[in-house]
């Protein structure tokens, strides 16, 4: 398989990022941070090309997607802990509303596998957008 440039890029900077969490010690914080980080990286991969920085491409998108699907069906076991660490972000309120949270986590997963049904590029702005809310749901209601 040829390797897609773009998400290559975009899962290095994503290791480089991880880096920045040296400070974590919790493991299960560190576990999730780094699943939200590869979400990240996914997610930043298919931005590039609605930015115009990196060409459409179809299988890159589904590939993309498909990591950002299956990384956020992890979402509920990987908070399940209710960890805590000096470094991380996330509020209480995810424990006291864990059903919402789920609801939220499984919201991503559909986006994501809608996304990875994108095939032309004019397809790809609004399934990305609606992807993008379903970070921003869960972000402004349960993380710092
Ligand atoms: C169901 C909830 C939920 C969804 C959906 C979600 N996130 Fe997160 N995300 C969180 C929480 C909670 C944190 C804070 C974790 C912590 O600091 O312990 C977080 C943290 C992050 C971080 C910072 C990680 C770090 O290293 O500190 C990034 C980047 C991130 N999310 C990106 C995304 C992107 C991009 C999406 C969508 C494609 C997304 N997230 C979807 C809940 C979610």
């Amino acid at each position: 398989m040829r390797t897609p440039f773009a998400l290559a890029a975009a899962l290095a900077a994503a290791g480089t990022l991880a880096l920045a969490h040296a400070g974590v010690e919790d493991p299960d914080v560190m576990a999730r941070m780094h699943s939200m980080k590869e979400i990240a990286a996914a997610n930043k991969a298919v931005g590039l090309m609605l930015r115009g920085e990196a060409p459409f491409d179809a299988a890159v998108v589904a590939t993309s997607a498909k990591i950002i699907a299956a990384e956020s069906a992890r979402i509920p076991a990987l908070f399940e802990s209710r960890a805590d660490d000096p470094k991380s972000e996330a509020l209480p309120a995810i424990w006291e509303n864990w059903v919402d949270f789920e609801a939220k986590a499984q919201a991503g997963v559909l986006a994501a596998e809608a996304l990875g049904g994108v095939r032309r590029e004019a397809d790809l702005a609004p399934a990305f957008a609606a992807v993008g809310q379903t970070c921003k749901a869960c972000h402004t209601a349960y993380r710092e």
